[in-house]
């Protein structure tokens, strides 16, 4: 099972074991990552959700797709080129080791 790990502003991080397949958002809440609360229940509706993959990892994780980049304009904190809503990542093996930053004000 991968091990995903969410970085606050303060740089405290918590790392998470996801069941392959998992939703990311889904993981973090119920884990209750500050800053992710997923209000739509994963319905691309609301965008608290929002993270932001460490750089080193964004082409693995890959782009929004495009509803999915339309709802990130409405992010209460800073969208940033790689930013993503977790409600649409699952885990892979492949992204072991994934630190996703989650904005101040998500
Ligand atoms: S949970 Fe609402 S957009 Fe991701």
């Amino acid at each position: 099972m991968p091990i995903i790990t969410w970085r606050d502003a303060n740089g405290s991080k918590t790392s998470i074991e996801v069941d392959p397949g998992a939703n990311l958002m889904r993981a973090a809440v119920a884990a209750g990552i500050d800053g992710i609360y997923g209000d739509c229940g994963g319905a691309l509706a609301c965008a608290t959700c929002h993270v932001v993959p460490d750089a080193a990892w964004a082409e693995r994780v890959g782009p929004a797709g495009v509803m999915e980049d339309e709802m990130l304009d409405m992010v209460e904190g800073q969208r940033m080129p790689t930013s993503r809503l977790s409600c649409q990542l699952q885990a892979r093996d492949d992204l072991e080791g994934l630190i996703l930053d989650v904005p101040v004000a998500s």
